[in-house]
């Protein structure tokens, strides 16, 4: 078997994780995915219970070596029972062969089986990969922006700080089926044509920040590579940082919505593009419910 054949997603097996040594494999993945301090990981002693109560633990195998995972656990949001997937992670050199997307729909089919269809997580909006994979893939929505959620860390992922995208995973929505069934929906690029722009990729991959105008609908540029910034630019991450946080907590205090994502070139340059509305998703959301979400 070729070492590309080895990455591929259609090759990696998903189990659930139960045996205590798999325990111990997602402790080492924690830090080797986030690269952080034995204090900052969640020990596999506390993952036990918590599978004993609902958690849902997924690996992604490729023959014997662990290579990826998905850890959600039970909770209520507003009363309605939800499960809260706090951690995503895939080694490195298997990234972008759909293992990320795949460990998602299994939990998504886990969590249907328990009778719940809402699944709750963060990521960090200047991760386009992860902006990619949510929005444009999985249909996921944001409206909360917290700001230095973690705090300071350890981690090599978090040298921007800990700012998080709060997102919602209606799982049995119209939205969320058609994105799984025919994938990323490039007809709404119209609609980030139309909208104004908060933040822009300006000249030397810089932030353009306006205010926002009061619209419907916004949009909110990233660079597609914020690691490779942190490593090159420090500070330029950093401005990208403030950029965007300054942009999603206006835009999100006055009622819009995180929609989606795309890939384009500004600049010439690849670069991520958020949408953000007022109606939009709300309105699909509640053709499948009869009523609007909850918050
Ligand atoms: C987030 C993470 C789990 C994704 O796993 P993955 O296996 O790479 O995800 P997938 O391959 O299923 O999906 C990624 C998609 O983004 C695309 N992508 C890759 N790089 C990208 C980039 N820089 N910008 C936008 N999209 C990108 C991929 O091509 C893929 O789309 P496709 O399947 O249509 O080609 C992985 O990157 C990771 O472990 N990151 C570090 C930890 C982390 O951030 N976890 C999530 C928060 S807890």
């Amino acid at each position: 078997m070729t070492a590309d054949l080895v990455k591929d997603a259609a090759v990696i097996e998903l189990r659930d994780i139960k045996e205590t040594s798999e325990l111990r494999a997602v402790e080492d993945l924690q830090q080797e995915v986030w690269g952080c301090s034995d204090r900052e990981i969640l020990p596999g002693l506390a993952l036990r219970p918590l599978l004993e109560i609902g958690a849902v633990l997924l690996g992604a195998f490729s023959g014997t070596e662990m290579v990826g995972f998905v850890l959600g656990l039970p909770g209520l949001e507003s009363g309605r029972a939800i499960l809260h997937s706090d951690m995503l992670a895939v080694k490195a050199e298997y990234r972008s062969h759909g293992v990320g997307y795949k460990l998602k729909l299994r939990q998504r089919e886990q969590a249907l089986a328990k009778g719940i269809d809402r699944i709750t997580w963060t990521f960090d909006p200047l991760q386009s990969r992860n902006a990619y994979l949510n929005f444009a893939k999985l249909g996921v929505t944001a409206d909360r922006y917290k700001i230095n959620y973690y705090g300071e860390t350890s981690s090599f992922l978090h040298s921007t700080g800990t700012d998080r995208l709060w997102v919602t995973w209606e799982l049995k929505t119209d939205r969320v089926r058609q994105r799984l069934e025919h994938g990323p929906n490039q007809r709404e690029l119209l609609r980030v044509a139309e909208a104004p722009t908060m933040v822009q990729v300006g000249e030397h991959n810089a932030p353009v920040l306006s205010g926002y105008s009061g619209a419907d609908s916004s949009v909110i540029e990233i660079p597609i590579g914020i690691d490779s910034l942190v490593e090159t630019d420090p500070r330029l991450a950093l401005r990208w940082r403030e950029a965007t946080r300054t942009a999603f907590t206006s835009a999100i205090d006055a009622g819009l919505v995180v929609e989606d994502f795309f890939r384009l070139e500004r600049m010439e340059q690849p670069a991520g593009v958020y949408l953000l509305s007022k109606e939009g998703v709300i309105s699909r959301n509640r053709t499948i419910s009869g009523k609007m979400p909850m918050p």
